[in-house]
C-alpha cells in the first residue's frame, strides 16, 4: 500500500489506540501494536491478493468481514481480529483448506516448518468435516530440480506472484478456479522445457510443502557409504556463517577449519576452498572476453554463474543466445577439475563424488550433488556428528595449474567479485590493454531489462554478469 507520510489516521485494533500514516493495511497497523492478525496468502514484498480470507476483521461490527492484508485504514474504526465469529471463520477457511489435503504431515519436507500446519494447530483443527468432498487433486510435477505437488497447494498465490511479478520469468502462473486450481507452466508444458530459471524463489515463499527443492542429502550419504567411491568436497570459506544462522548458532561459532574437520568424519577424502573453483570459473571467463573483444562484436558478452538462466535466454531472448557463451560455474569447475585430476586417489572419473556445500539453490541445477545448508546439516545429524566438537583442519590444495595472476583476470575478477548489492553495478576495468566496461547485475528481474537494452542496441558493457538475486554477496 502507498504511505501518505502527512496524513495520519488514528483507530483503535482489539481496543488498542494506534495512529499510521493514511494508506497502512490494517494488518500493518495491528503489526505496528503487536496485534497478531494469521496470514497465509500475504507475503512481505509481493502484493496483497486477498485470496485466503484467513486475516479476515470486522470494522465497526458490520457484517461484512475484511481482508486485513488488503484494506487500508480509515479515521475512528474500531477493527476487532479475534471474536468468536471470526475464529469459527478462521477454522471452517483451515478445514476446507484440509478437505483433500494429503494425510503426509510426517513425510512432508515441510513438517514443522508448514504455515498450514502452525494454523490448524493454533486453531485447533483437529480434522474436517468436509473430508474428501470434492474431486482429488492432480499431484506431482517433477522438474530437474524442482517439484510441484498440487495435492498440497493452498491456493495462496505466491508462487506464481513471485514467478511473475518478482522475478518477471513466468516460468508458472495459476490457472483454473475453485476445486481445479492449479499451479502450472504455459500449455502445460514441462517446466524444463520453458523459461525457468530454477531460481527456488517459489521454493522460499511457498508456505507449505506444494514446491520443493529436491533435497540430496540422501544421495551424498549413499555415495558415501560406497566404499569403492573416492569423496571430494568443495565449500566456500563464508558458508561458515550461513551454516550458523541455519544451524541456530551464534555467529561465529563455527570456523571453516571446523566445517572442513566435519566433512572429513562423514567421509570425504579431500575437502577444497570454493574460492580456488570460482577463480577458475573466473580464467575461463577472461578467455571468453578476450575473444569475443578480438571479434569486435557490438554487443556485450553475457555470462551468469548459474546454467538454468540459459533457460530463460532460449525462451525470451533467442536472438541473444550467441552472446552467451557456455561457460562453468565454480560448482561444475569443480566437478570437472577433481574429477580429472590425474593423481587424485589414482582411480577414474566415475568413481570419484564430487560435492559443494552452497549457500544457493540454485546452483542444484545442472550439477548432481550441491547441498544446501540445511541438507548439509541434515547429513551430519544423522551421523551424529556436531560441528562445534571438531578440531579445525585446513583445505587441500587441488592439482590443477591455478590462474596467472596476470593484471587482466586481476581487474575482471575483482569487478566480478565485488560485494555490492545494487540492481546494477558497472566498472571500468583495464582488460588487456583496452578500458572497457563490465556490467554486474543482481537479480532476474534487472536482468531483463538490460538484456533489453542490449537488444536495443543501448548497452555499452563489454561483459554483462547475470546474478540471480545477489543476496548473498559473495559466491553467486
Ligand atoms: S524456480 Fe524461479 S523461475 Fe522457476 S518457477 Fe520458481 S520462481 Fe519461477
Ligand atoms: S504451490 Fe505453494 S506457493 Fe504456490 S499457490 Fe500453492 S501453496 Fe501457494
Ligand atoms: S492474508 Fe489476507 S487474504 Fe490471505
Amino acid at each position: 500500500m502507498e504511505h501518505h507520510q502527512n496524513k495520519t489516521v488514528s483507530l483503535t485494533i482489539d481496543g488498542f489506540p494506534v495512529t499510521v500514516p493514511s494508506g497502512t493495511t490494517i494488518l500493518e497497523a495491528a503489526k505496528k501494536i503487536n496485534v497478531n492478525i494469521p496470514t497465509l496468502c500475504q507475503y512481505h514484498e509481493l502484493c496483497k491478493p486477498a485470496l485466503c480470507r484467513l486475516c479476515v476483521v470486522e470494522c465497526d461490527g458490520r457484517g461484512k468481514l475484511m481482508a486485513a492484508c488488503a484494506t487500508e485504514v480509515s479515521e475512528g474504526v474500531k477493527v476487532e481480529t479475534n471474536t468468536f465469529r471470526i475464529l469459527n471463520i478462521r477454522k471452517t477457511i483451515l478445514e476446507l483448506l484440509l478437505a483433500n489435503h494429503p494425510d503426509e504431515c510426517l513425510s512432508c519436507v515441510k513438517n514443522q516448518n508448514c504455515e498450514l500446519q502452525k494454523f490448524a494447530i493454533i486453531y485447533g483443527v483437529r480434522g474436517s468435516a468436509y473430508r474428501h468432498v470434492g474431486k482429488p487433486k492432480p499431484r506431482k510435477v517433477s522438474a530437474e530440480t524442482i517439484t510441484l505437488d498440487m495435492g498440497k497447494c493452498v491456493k495462496c498465490g505466491r508462487c506464481a506472484e513471485v514467478c511473475q511479478e518478482y522475478q518477471k520469468v513466468g516460468a508458472i502462473n495459476s490457472a483454473y478456479r475453485s476445486n481445479d486450481y492449479r499451479i502450472s507452466t504455459p500449455y502445460a508444458r514441462d517446466l524444463n522445457d520453458g523459461p525457468c530459471v530454477f531460481c527456488g524463489k517459489c521454493v522460499s515463499v511457498c508456505p507449505v510443502g506444494a514446491v520443493y527443492h529436491h533435497d540430496q542429502s540422501a544421495e551424498v550419504r549413499a555415495e558415501l557409504d560406497r566404499s569403492e567411491q573416492y569423496a571430494a568436497a568443495q565449500i566456500s570459506p563464508t558458508a561458515a556463517q550461513a551454516l550458523a544462522a541455519a544451524a541456530g548458532f551464534p555467529e561465529g561459532s563455527i570456523t571453516t577449519g571446523k566445517i572442513i574437520s566435519a566433512l572429513k568424519t562423514l567421509g570425504f577424502k579431500k575437502v577444497y576452498d570454493t574460492d580456488v573453483f570460482a577463480d577458475l570459473a573466473i580464467q575461463e571467463k577472461a578467455r571468453i572476453l578476450a575473444e569475443h573483444l578480438k571479434k569486435k562484436n557490438k554487443n556485450p558478452v553475457i555470462t551468469s554463474c548459474t546454467p538454468g538462466w540459459m533457460n530463460l535466454l532460449k525462451n525470451a531472448y533467442p536472438d541473444l543466445i550467441d552472446n552467451h557463451p557456455s561457460c562453468k560455474n565454480y560448482v561444475q569447475t569443480f566437478n570437472s577439475v577433481i574429477r580429472n585430476q590425474p593423481g587424485e586417489a589414482g582411480t577414474t572419473p566415475e568413481k570419484i563424488t564430487t560435492v559443494s556445500v552452497t549457500p544457493c539453490l540454485a546452483k542444484k541445477y545442472g550439477a548432481k550433488y550441491t547441498l544446501i545448508p540445511a541438507e548439509f546439516l541434515q547429513l551430519l545429524f544423522t551421523k551424529g556428528i556436531e560441528i562445534r566438537n571438531q578440531p579445525e583442519s585446513s583445505f587441500g590444495i587441488p592439482e590443477q595449474k591455478l590462474p596467472d595472476t596476470d593484471q587482466s583476470f586481476v581487474s575482471l575478477k575483482s569487478a566480478l567479485n565485488a560485494k555490492n548489492h545494487e540492481k546494477f553495478n558497472e566498472h571500468e576495468i583495464n582488460f588487456e590493454g583496452a578500458k572497457i566496461k563490465i556490467l554486474v547485475v543482481n537479480g532476474i528481474a534487472n536482468a531483463r531489462k538490460i538484456m533489453d537494452s542490449i537488444r536495443e542496441g543501448k548497452c555499452d558493457a563489454a561483459l554483462v554478469d547475470v546474478r540471480y538475486c545477489g543476496e548473498c554477496g559473495d559466491r553467486c
